[in-house]
Order: structure tokens, then C-alpha cells, then sequence
């Protein structure tokens, strides 16, 4: 097995709070144990193109607290192709870069997972806001993005009781309800929509009207945009309920910004550590992960072949409370 001296480190996908923590924690434990870390800017688009340079505990200073990511990301259609992935291969080798970490979600770590096949050592961590990747406990990102979405819930619930109104709020996650349904309960939401669990309109309704014959002065419903997009549910409630006070609030990339949380810097540094002790260890091929707050890791290819189940018992808190 080659000896292991010069790691590259990549961010990729949709950008998330904590992704600097992580490569600050690649950084400085691989300088730590005498490697030499790479940077690559803008995930693929940036390896295909050889948007390489090293990078040394000061590239790294400042960045625990900050969101996004000082690297860049992108989303590359040229590494989706043949070609593309041979050009990132080559400028790997014509780097001398023997191992790869790279930070991202489902799409970033199936890229990655071909690159493995092609011979790349390479170790994935996982970094979305989604929470939507098998095998870990939580993303990097996830814990960040819930409390923004619990806060704009906060506030939307100070104007919905002031004007009576019903707000129908769209959180992203792609096709994952992680970030609706426990925002849902701890924002004190009504009603939750997830695109994991059936739903039907009727039932919005009468959970909606319940409230109202209660004279409860308004309500929250929120939707995870894989299951419906707020103003979509709003055209299809205003007819069956006859009413015009319904607003949306779609929370949209405010979601991904922000300094990171607490537990989004220390995950975010612990499994960026990880990377570089499981590379160390002779490992690829595989994402690190945090699981009952132990870190273990997961073939890259059970990530983005299995779903995550959303947790029953996450739901059926929502049910009792929402
Ligand atoms: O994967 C993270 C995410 O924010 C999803 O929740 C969202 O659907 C998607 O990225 C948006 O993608 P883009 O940043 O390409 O618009």
C-alpha cells in the first residue's frame, strides 16, 4: 500500500454550516501527523479543472465560527460524465495527491464512491443541512438549519396571532422530511407535512377547522418542500375551507447560512479528524459517521442506496403534540 503524505480536501453539493469546521479539523490533524493537505475550490468542477493549492493551519484560523464554505462548492454536470471523472483522476495523480476527503451529501458522495472505484483513496463525511444520508446519526448542517427554521417559526407565529391568520411554511430537505417534521415540534407547529408519511387534504382540513372551532386564533402548518410546496397546499386549502387568510413563508437558502452551531463545529470537527485517522488506518471507500455518539463508518455504498427511515418515534411525538 502507497504511503499516505498528500490528502486533497473538498467541499461539494449544496453548502452547510459546519463545513468549515470540518475541513479546518481535516486541515490540522493531518498537518498534526506530518501529512501535507490540498484544498481544492468548488468540489469537482474545481478538481476537474486543478483548483489545487495546499493549505497550512493559518488557511485554516477563523473558520470554526463561519458558515458556507471557504473552499466553495458546486455542483459539476462534467463529473456526472466519463471524461470528467478521468480528468479529475489525472489531476489527482499529476498532483500527487494520494488521498481524498470529500465533504458533501448524497450526490457529492456517490461521485466519490466512483472515484473508489477507480482506484482514488477516498473517505466521505457527511455534510447537508438534508440529514438525509444512511448511517449517521445527523449531517453536518442539520442542527444549524433547525434552529434558523425554528426561529423564523417563532416570528411567524408573533404575526399569524396577530392577524388570525393560518401560515403555511416550506422548509427544504430535498425529498427527506428531517428538517419540517423537528422543526414542526419544536416550533409548536399545528401540522406537518412530510413527503415519508401519506397524507390527505381532508385531513389538513379538519385539523385546521378543529382549530378553529376551538377559536384557536391561528395556526402553523409546515411543509417539506418533497412533499408539497406551500403554495401549492394554500391554492388547494382556500377552496375546501373558504377562507382567505392563509400566508406562506417559504424559508428557502436562509437555511443553509449562518454560524454553526455548537454541535454542527464539534461534529463537524470530529469527523473531519476522522477522515484523515481512517485514511491513516488504510480505510476508503467508506463515510465517517456519528452514531450514538460514537464515530464509526459505513460503506460509501450503502449511503446513497438506502434510504434513511424517518424515526417513528420523532413521529409519533409530532402526532401526540402537533
Ligand atoms: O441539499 C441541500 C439543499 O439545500 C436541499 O435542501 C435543497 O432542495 C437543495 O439543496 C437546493 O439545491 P440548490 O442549492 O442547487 O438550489
Amino acid at each position: 500500500m502507497t504511503e499516505i503524505q498528500r490528502i486533497a480536501v473538498m467541499t461539494s453539493g449544496g453548502d452547510c454550516p459546519g463545513k468549515n469546521a470540518a475541513v479546518r479539523a481535516v486541515v490540522r490533524t493531518g498537518i498534526n501527523k506530518g501529512l501535507r493537505i490540498f484544498g481544492i475550490r468548488k468540489g469537482y468542477e474545481g478538481l476537474i479543472n486543478g483548483d489545487i493549492s495546499e493549505l497550512f493551519n493559518q488557511s485554516v484560523a477563523e473558520i470554526v465560527n463561519r458558515g458556507g464554505t471557504f473552499l466553495g462548492t458546486a455542483r459539476s454536470k462534467e463529473f456526472h460524465t466519463t471524461e470528467g471523472q478521468d480528468k479529475a483522476i489525472e489531476q489527482l495523480r499529476y498532483q500527487s495527491i494520494d488521498a481524498l476527503v470529500v465533504i458533501g451529501g448524497n450526490g457529492s458522495l456517490s461521485g466519490a464512491h466512483v472515484l473508489a472505484e477507480k482506484g482514488v483513496k477516498v473517505i466521505g463525511v457527511p455534510g447537508t443541512i438534508d440529514n438525509d444520508l444512511w448511517g449517521t446519526n445527523t449531517t453536518i448542517g442539520f442542527d444549524t438549519a433547525l434552529n434558523t427554521i425554528v426561529e423564523a417559526l417563532d416570528k411567524l407565529r408573533d404575526t399569524a396571532s396577530a392577524h388570525n391568520r393560518i401560515f403555511i411554511v416550506e422548509t427544504m430537505g430535498k425529498g427527506a422530511g428531517w428538517l419540517a417534521l423537528k422543526a414542526a415540534i419544536a416550533g409548536g407547529a399545528d401540522v406537518v407535512i412530510i413527503p415519508e408519511v401519506e397524507w390527505k387534504i381532508e385531513n389538513v382540513v379538519n385539523e385546521l377547522m378543529k382549530r378553529q372551532a376551538l377559536n384557536k386564533s391561528f395556526s402553523i402548518v409546515v411543509v417539506a418542500e418533497g412533499a408539497i410546496h406551500a403554495s401549492d397546499l394554500k391554492i388547494k386549502l382556500e377552496p375546501l375551507m373558504n377562507v382567505n387568510n392563509i400566508r406562506i413563508s417559504v424559508l428557502g437558502y436562509i437555511q443553509r447560512g449562518g454560524s454553526p452551531s455548537a454541535y454542527d463545529r464539534i461534529l463537524g470537527s470530529s469527523l473531519g479528524a476522522a477522515a484523515i485517522d481512517y485514511l491513516l488506518k488504510g480505510k476508503s471507500d467508506i463515510m465517517v459517521c456519528m452514531k450514538d455518539e460514537k464515530i464509526i463508518s459505513v460503506p460509501l455504498i450503502d449511503v446513497f442506496t438506502k434510504t434513511r427511515p424517518i424515526n417513528l418515534d420523532m413521529l409519533m411525538v409530532a402526532n401526540m403534540i402537533v
